[in-house]
């Protein structure tokens, strides 16, 4: 059989790596999986044509010789702390893997796990001497950040990079050629099909890869495209500090974990993103702490699941303690031991600044032991909001969805939550239409919207996504205007709910941060309460409580306490009482 591991591609053709490279990128990649080629070679009439290519060509035929291997396999190798540390590949020079100030544009799609990868390999790129531009028409290389949960959101980057071909076209001729690149799930669902798809794409680079966006970069301006579509087991880019790109920003996001181990019947996340690891508990405290010293007023942390953290980097917590579930709920996988789990993670994060809000975001139902719910009702700057992805309402769907727990189970948590947590807002996920989905168990997720009454909801059209379990075992036979007009009523009842929840805040006094204008009036300011609904109020003079005498007006970062006068679904209007501290905020109702 041949080896699966090559290393670059030429447009239209594919050939194999010598051994020699073969190992090399073996090396590189321990503790990896997933054996899809991560780039692959020139073709000899290309090699012919152009002079520098000829060059890179032949030094890659060239390949590492047998003392290059062992060299770099008898001295353990750290992981670097930065993409310059790193020893280039064999057949590139160290300048080679320089930016030399070519202008990256970076466009984000999808989920906010998307939004901070998009800093991560910013960080990378930074670190390698690219700049980077808003301008799409000045961009010498354009990333796409991409999303595959959804056909739909597939949907957007196809058109998207039929827009961006005429661009590249113009560029053809030109000095520095245009370089388009797919990083993110799509990349890692799609692999070379993409590459096949779209000519036009130079490179490919999944979410464990990004480290090596510097090779896949240089490797592409040789007119070559390449792709790392490798999964990590341990990759959390946990010394990659994300850039913070907006200096007015009042919060920020702080990756803690990455992948899912799920495995939920519908969904693609863990084939798109791979296993479940978690970030050092003394490099997130690191990143909270610098942000705090930035003066941010907000942390959420953020994880595909968030609260399954579990951060076994010191042998020390390596015990034989089983992970505690919330009651009523069960795992696809065999009982995790031992670790830092989130529990101790959210004590020590919401030590750091009193002052700072903690949220996180996104959990899954069944990491709610007692001793997190305890925490949050406890710590004034954590957040009394808790995002709780039921996804459907019938025991028989969320069977078939594998979700791990029964509606009656839900619903005993949903109580538990509100006797343990009082005033918390709540929020969910739910799909409309899955495989098999009936009137009777759609009339069922009705119910759960008008049982639970959320403060927010996330709804969606089931989109069936090739490789998952669904896809494998079940039928999508509910049909599409069936699915859509689901869809519709349960966020009709969804809107419902929600106003009348948040209706019962009008006359109380709110805790609002402050972000800046509101969008809609430059007379207006916008903030978030506690639960993260978006509060709107004019922009006045008040006192400072927390400055006796003196009266200002708000500015983004600060805290105000805001009288709400009226709610809709999704938003509050109010007027401000006071500029206060979150410690010293006396919001009452
Ligand atoms: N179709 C529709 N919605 C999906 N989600 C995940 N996979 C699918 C799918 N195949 C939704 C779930 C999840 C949210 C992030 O996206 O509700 O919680
Ligand atoms: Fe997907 Fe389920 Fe994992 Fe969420 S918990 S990412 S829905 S597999």
């Amino acid at each position: 059989m041949q080896p699966l591991q090559c290393t670059l591609r030429p447009q239209g053709s594919l050939r194999w790596v010598p051994l020699a490279s073969l190992s090399w990128l073996l090396l590189r990649a321990s503790r990896m999986h997933s054996c899809f080629p991560s780039t692959t070679f020139p073709s000899p009439e290309r090699q012919q044509k152009n002079e520098v290519q000829k060059d890179f060509s032949s030094r890659l035929a060239i390949g590492p010789t047998f003392q290059d291997f062992l060299r770099s396999a008898s001295v353990p190798q750290e992981k670097p702390s930065s993409p310059e540390a790193e020893d280039p590949p064999p057949y590139l020079t160290v300048d080679e893997l320089l930016g030399k100030q070519r202008k990256v544009y970076l466009e984000t799609y999808g989920c906010q796990m998307n939004v901070n990868d998009t800093e991560i390999a910013w960080s990378i790129l930074q670190k390698s001497g690219y700049l980077r531009t808003t301008n799409l028409q000045e961009a010498d290389v354009i990333l796409l950040v991409t999303c595959s949960i959804r056909e739909k959101a597939e949907q957007t980057i196809w058109n998207r990079l039929h827009q961006l071909k005429a661009l590249k076209t113009k560029r053809l001729h030109s000095r520095v050629p245009l370089r388009i690149g797919i990083l993110g799930c799509m990349a890692e669902r799609l692999k070379e099909e993409i590459l096949d798809r779209e000519k036009m794409v130079d490179l490919l680079a999944g979410p464990d890869a990004y480290r090596d966006l510097p090779r896949l970069l240089a490797v592409a301006e040789s007119g070559q495209q390449a792709a790392n579509v490798l999964l990590s087991l341990d990759e959390t880019y946990a010394d990659i500090m994300p850039v913070q790109t907006s200096p007015s920003a009042t919060s920020a996001f702080v990756s803690i974990m990455r992948g899912c181990d799920n495995m939920c019947s519908y969904c693609i996340v863990p084939f798109t993103r791979g296993r479940e690891r978690s970030r050092p508990v003394a490099s997130i405290l690191e990143e909270v702490r610098k942000l705090s010293e930035q003066g941010l007023k907000e942390v959420t942390l953020l994880g595909q699941n968030v609260n399954s953290f579990r951060d076994n980097s010191e042998i020390q917590f390596n015990n034989t303690v089983s992970t505690n579930l919330s009651r009523g709920f069960t795992t696809n996988y065999k009982t995790k031991q031992g670790g830092l789990r989130f529990a101790h993670l959210l004590d020590q994060v919401s030590r750091v600044d009193p002052e700072m809000r903690i949220r996180f975001t996104s959990p899954h139902p069944k990491d709610f032991p007692d001793e997190v719910l305890q925490l949050i009702h406890e710590r004034d700057n954590i957040c009394k909001q808790i995002h709780l992805p039921a996804q459907s309402g019938s025991s028989r769907v969320l069977e078939a969805m594998r979700r791990g727990y029964s509606r009656e189970a839900y619903v005993e948590l949903v109580h538990h939550i509100r006797d343990s947590i009082p005033g918390v807002s709540l929020s969910s996920d739910f799909i409309a239409g899955f495989c098999g989905e009936t009137e009777e168990d759609h009339l069922q997720t009705v119910s759960l919207l008008r049982e639970v009454r959320y403060n927010m909801g996330f709804l969606f059209a089931y989109s069936m996504r090739q490789k998952t379990r669904a896809y494998h075992r079940l039928k999508d036979n509910v049909p599409e205007e069936v699915k859509l007009r689901r869809l519709e009523e349960l966020i009709t009842v969804f809107r419902e709910e929600a106003t009348k929840t948040n209706k019962a805040s009008v006359g109380c006094a709110q805790l609002v941060l402050v972000e800046g204008l509101s969008k809609r009036s430059a007379n207006d300011l916008c903030g978030r309460n506690d639960g993260n609904l978006k509060v709107i109020f004019p922009d006045v003079e008040m006192e400072d409580v927390t400055n006796p005498g003196f009266r200002v007006r708000a500015q983004p970062g600060d805290y105000v306490l805001v009288k709400i006068t009226s709610a809709s679904s999704q938003t509050l209007k109010g007027h401000v009482l006071c500029k206060t501290t979150l410690k010293d905020s006396s919001a009452y109702c």
